[in-house]
């Protein structure tokens, strides 16, 4: 449905040129939720805005539902757009019109007599759930109500495909999940394509069947959310996951921790795992098979889609010979091991 192939977009130029997006590649198929999570300036706004050519990647092919967008005429682009809806951060909404107005103004644009107008936008009111507000105007309406109109208007002229820019990144999470709830829903109903960035976590947990990391303007990782969350690939990847998961050591043993195995040290490791792992009883085989003492600092256990995934930080307490037996036993078991340092042995 969306294919991105090969895209670069740099801005400016001599000294000053940014190089935003870097050979970015990237296929969305028919009725899937994708999100593309990074940091700020990462070039996430970027991506989204060359899908629908309101920025023109600098090299690349961008095509969408069988067209390419970068071949077409200004007219048929335009056309083209009306099948692309589009929702933001802050909404955008036109302040002097009603909330029936403004999801009637792309219908407006395009000729829609004022009856076909009203067929359109009433059931629209319905889906969002803002029937009791057509007449108010957006300064009336709450965060997540005004969001709800920009999603009517983004759906008025029959889009197959949605995207959003950091659409839930300026709403509190309670409303953030109503507005989430409503894109699933609306992918379900009408099977809308939707792509859609995030800085959060949460929102690709909570929505996404498949996620890709950008980083620099590159795109380094993209892979199904269960997966993504349970095995990420890289260290950013890990780092938004441990940021999500918040299972970080206890202060005062990170304090403690080196990064060097002493004489007299053990090791303190963040224990991911997924899948048969989290229903065996891995820890009491550890201790029983490898001679180590397990001492658990913290521990968790997610859902994601249909995968679970635990974490833990433990220490190991062995000789270095036992700790090293110890993670090369689990490692065998399919789980990630990360040595946080080690701490020294307390007298
Ligand atoms: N119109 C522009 N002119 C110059 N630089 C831009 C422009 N838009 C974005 N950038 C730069 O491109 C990079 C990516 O920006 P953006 O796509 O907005 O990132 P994100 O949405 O992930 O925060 C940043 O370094 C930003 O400063
Ligand atoms: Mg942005």
């Amino acid at each position: 449905m969306i294919y991105l192939e090969n895209i670069s977009k740099t801005y400016g130029a001599g000294a000053n040129t940014v190089h935003a997006l870097q050979n970015v590649n990237l296929h969305i198929p028919q009725g899937r939720i994708h999100g593309v999570i990074g940091l700020s300036g990462a070039g996430k706004s970027t991506l989204i805005r060359c899908v629908n050519l309101l920025e023109r990647p600098s090299t690349g092919k961008v095509s969408v539902d069988g067209q390419d967008m970068t071949a077409l005429s200004p007219q048929a682009l335009n056309k083209a757009r009306h099948r692309i809806g589009m929702i933001f951060q802050h909404f955008n909404l036109l302040t002097t019109r009603t909330v029936f107005d403004n999801i009637a103004l792309p219908l407006e644009l395009m000729g829609e007599t004022r009856s076909t107008i009203r067929q359109r936008v009433e059931p629209l009111l319905e889906l969002v759930g803002l029937v009791d507000k057509a007449n108010q105007y957006p300064a009336q309406l709450s965060g997540g109500q005004k969001q709800r109109v920009a999603i009517a208007r983004a759906l008025a002229s029959k889009p197959n495909v949605l995207l959003c820019d950091e659409a839930t990144s300026a709403l509190d999470p309670q409303t953030t999940g109503s507005i989430l709830e409503l894109l699933r829903d609306i992918n379900k109903k009408l099977g809308l394509t939707i792509l859609l960035i995030t800085h959060e976590m949460d929102v690709v947990k909570s929505i996404c069947h498949r996620v890709s990391l950008i980083s620099d303007g590159e795109l380094v990782e993209d892979a199904e959310v269960g997966d993504f969350f349970t095995a990420p690939r890289t260290q950013l990847g890990r780092e938004f996951l441990n940021d999500f998961l918040q299972l970080e050591p206890p202060k005062e043993l990170i304090e403690r921790l080196s990064p060097d195995a002493g004489t007299n040290t053990h090791p303190v490791v963040r224990l991911t795992f997924s899948g048969d792992a989290v229903s065996t009883p891995l820890i009491s085989k550890l201790a029983r098979e490898c001679e180590v003492d397990v001492s658990i600092l913290q521990a968790k256990v997610e859902s994601i889609q249909d995968r679970t995934l635990g974490l833990m930080i433990a220490e190991l307490l062995g000789t270095p010979q036992q700790t090293r037996d110890a993670m090369a036993y689990l490692e065998s078991h399919q789980l990630q091991i990360e040595v946080l340092g080690h701490v020294q042995r307390n007298a």
